[in-house]
């Protein structure tokens, strides 16, 4: 039986040799060192052997299960630092790869065409404001010179908000234009030159040409000696420095209740350069704004003594002017949220 352990000793160091990963070692101390090893099965024969035998083997077996231990102890320890340091091998950090790319927010193309638009305005002497979006019909329409009933009122489909009170009816505004009575009540009795850049809303079907809401740029300027000669003045100015140097303007009547006389504002056609295209549909002529003199109902609903007072106002879109600087045929990318469209700005 000590051959025995002899021959256990020699064969588990040779099988050792084969060890080379923790799992095989794992395998290893069972075969061994394990309840069910030869080693395991000889201690319990240790009773068959001749009392005076027993002391000796004790001691030689006790020694081989102390150096197979051992060897079981170092080899793991040798095994779990290659591991170690394999692991860090592999995870070690490549100081030449290129960065990762932060994502960078940006402003919406509509906020940056609004501050465009106010900083064209801030330079010609214009005060910004801000005006409310829900509103009273009242500001929305009457004191715009349109009474219920009044037919320019289909000019703009609106949203009704519920109100508790049925004599004062709440409206998400169609327009900018209640932000001029606003300004000049508030205003009262000094000169007024400011713009007012905000949201509207409209009922109407979402279409490639319409949103229920967009932006829209009101401008109001009141004061002793304004005509007709300082709106085509202002206006022209601005489309020169919003859509370039040689932009040409014409001026078409129209009608607004609010102004008078009233007008449509066109810039020559910055794609064809007036020939005729798609985007100005063949009319070499681009609608950029609305404006008018300030009608005298609306000047005195403001505050202001048509006889000694008199103003221009006018409204534009900055999606609609976007959409012609860039090109873009459908309103509906501004507000569709699709981070493809908005990264193409800015
Ligand atoms: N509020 C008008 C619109 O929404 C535009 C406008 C503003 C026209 C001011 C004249 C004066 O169409």
């Amino acid at each position: 039986m000590i051959d025995q352990l002899a021959t256990i000793e020699d064969e588990a160091r040779a099988a050792l040799t084969s060890v080379q990963t923790l799992d095989d070692l794992i395998a290893w101390r069972s075969q061994w060192l394990g309840k069910k090893s030869t080693l395991a099965t000889l201690s319990q024969q240790i009773g068959k052997l001749p009392a005076d035998q027993r002391p000796v083997f004790g001691q030689r077996f006790g020694a081989v299960r102390a150096a197979l231990t051992e060897l079981d102890a170092t080899t793991e320890a040798r095994l779990q630092a290659a591991k170690l340091h394999e692991e860090l091998e592999e995870d070690s950090i490549d100081v030449t790869l290129p960065g990762r790319q932060v994502p960078v927010g940006r402003l919406h193309v509509s906020t940056r065409s609004l501050r465009r638009i106010q900083a064209i305005f801030a330079e010609m002497g214009f005060q910004v404001w801000e005006s409310r979006e829900v509103e009273s019909d009242e500001y929305n329409f009457g004191l715009l010179n349109m009474p219920e009933h009044h037919p320019a009122r289909d000019m703009w489909d609106t949203f009704y908000v519920k109100s508790s009170d049925p004599e004062h009816k709440v409206v998400l505004r169609t327009h900018t234009s209640p932000g001029q009575i606003h300004a000049m009540r508030a205003l009262h009795p000094h000169p007024i030159r400011m713009i007012l850049p905000g949201k509207c809303y409209r009922y109407e079907p979402v279409t490639a040409r319409s949103e229920m809401m967009f932006h829209q740029v009101e401008g109001i300027v009141v004061g002793q000696h304004i005509t007709m000669t300082d709106l085509k003045g202002t206006l022209a100015n601005f489309a020169r420095r919003m859509f370039g140097a040689e932009a040409q303007v014409r001026f078409r009547p129209s009608y607004f209740p609010f102004t008078e006389p009233s007008v449509e504002v066109d810039v020559e056609c910055f794609i064809c350069g007036g020939a005729g295209c798609r985007v100005c549909k063949y009319t070499g002529w681009l609608e950029i704004l609305g404006a008018g003199m300030v009608h005298p109902t609306v000047l005195r609903n403001g505050g202001y003594d048509p006889e000694q007072w008199s103003g221009f106002a006018f409204g534009m879109g900055p999606e609609r002017q976007t959409m012609l600087l860039y090109g873009i045929d459908d309103i509906r990318w501004f507000f569709s949220n699709d981070a493809r469209f908005r990264q193409q700005f800015g």
